[in-house]
C-alpha cells in the first residue's frame, strides 16, 4: 500500500484563516519551526489546546517535547499560569527560550522527560505530551507521580498516521515497533482509566482525565 505520512484528520487552513485564527507571534514560532525542520503540532491541534486550557484554566502546566515552543505558546493562556516545558534537544530549547524572552511564567528545561519526571517536586494539573510516540507508555509511567488527581493529560499524534488502527500487514516496518508500544499503552489506558477519549484531531489526540 502506498501512502504518504500525513496527519489523518488535519484540515487545511488558508493564509486568510491562519491570520484570523492565530496571532503573529505564534505564526512566527510555527514558521521558524518549519524552517529548522523541527516537527511542530498541527494547526487544528494548536486550536484544540488553546480551547482546552481556556476552559479548564489549569494552574501548573507541564509540556513534554516542546520543540521551539509553538505548542507552548498555545498553552500559555494567561501570564498567571506556570509552564514547565521540557525537550531533550538543546538547539530547540535555546530557540524556545529566545521565543519566550520576557515571559517569566514559562521555564524551559533541557532534559530527557524520563529524567525530569523523576526529579521534579512539582505537581501539575495539565500536561501536553508530544515527544517520541513509542515512549508514551514510559512517559505515562513516570507522569503519574507528578500529576494531581483530576489532571488532564493530552497526548498528541496518538494514531501515528492512522497506523494504530490498521492491520499489521499494512504497517511499514519502521512504524511497527511504535505501533506496538502505542497499542500496549492504549490498552493500559482503556483498562485502568475511567475517563479518556481519543479524538479525531490532527493525527489523533488522546485526552486522559486522571483519577487516582
Ligand atoms: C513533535 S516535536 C515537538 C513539537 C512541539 N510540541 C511543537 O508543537 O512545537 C517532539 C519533540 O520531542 C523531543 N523529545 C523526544 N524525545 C524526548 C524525550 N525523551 N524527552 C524530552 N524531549 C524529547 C524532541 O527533541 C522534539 O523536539
Amino acid at each position: 500500500m502506498i501512502r504518504t505520512e500525513r496527519s489523518i484528520f488535519s484540515r487545511a487552513f488558508s493564509e486568510k484563516q491562519r491570520r484570523e485564527l492565530f496571532d503573529d507571534n505564534f505564526l512566527k514560532i510555527y514558521h521558524l519551526s518549519n524552517c529548522y525542520n523541527i516537527p511542530v503540532l498541527e494547526l487544528d491541534v494548536a486550536l484544540f489546546l488553546k480551547s482546552m486550557v481556556n476552559s479548564i484554566k489549569p494552574k501548573n502546566i507541564l509540556e513534554i517535547g516542546c520543540g521551539a515552543g509553538a505548542s507552548t505558546y498555545m498553552l500559555n493562556y494567561t501570564n498567571e499560569v506556570t509552564i514547565d516545558a521540557v525537550d531533550s534537544n538543546l538547539i530547540r530549547i535555546n530557540l524556545a527560550k529566545e521565543n519566550f524572552a520576557g515571559f517569566d511564567n514559562v521555564t524551559f528545561h533541557h532534559d530527557f522527560a524520563e529524567n525530569f519526571l523523576q526529579n521534579t517536586v512539582k505537581k501539575y494539573d495539565f500536561v501536553f505530551v508530544d515527544s517520541v510516540k513509542k515512549d508514551y507508555g514510559k512517559i505515562w509511567y513516570y507522569l503519574k507521580r507528578v500529576i494531581l488527581n483530576g489532571a488532564t493529560v493530552v497526548f498528541d499524534d496518538f494514531m501515528l498516521y492512522g497506523y494504530l488502527l490498521q492491520e499489521d500487514c499494512e504497517i511499514p516496518y519502521k512504524y511497527m515497533q511504535g505501533v506496538r508500544h502505542l497499542r500496549e499503552f492504549y490498552n493500559e489506558i482503556k483498562s485502568k482509566c475511567k475517563n479518556y477519549t481519543l479524538l479525531p484531531i490532527g493525527n489523533g489526540v488522546m485526552v486522559v482525565n486522571y483519577e487516582l
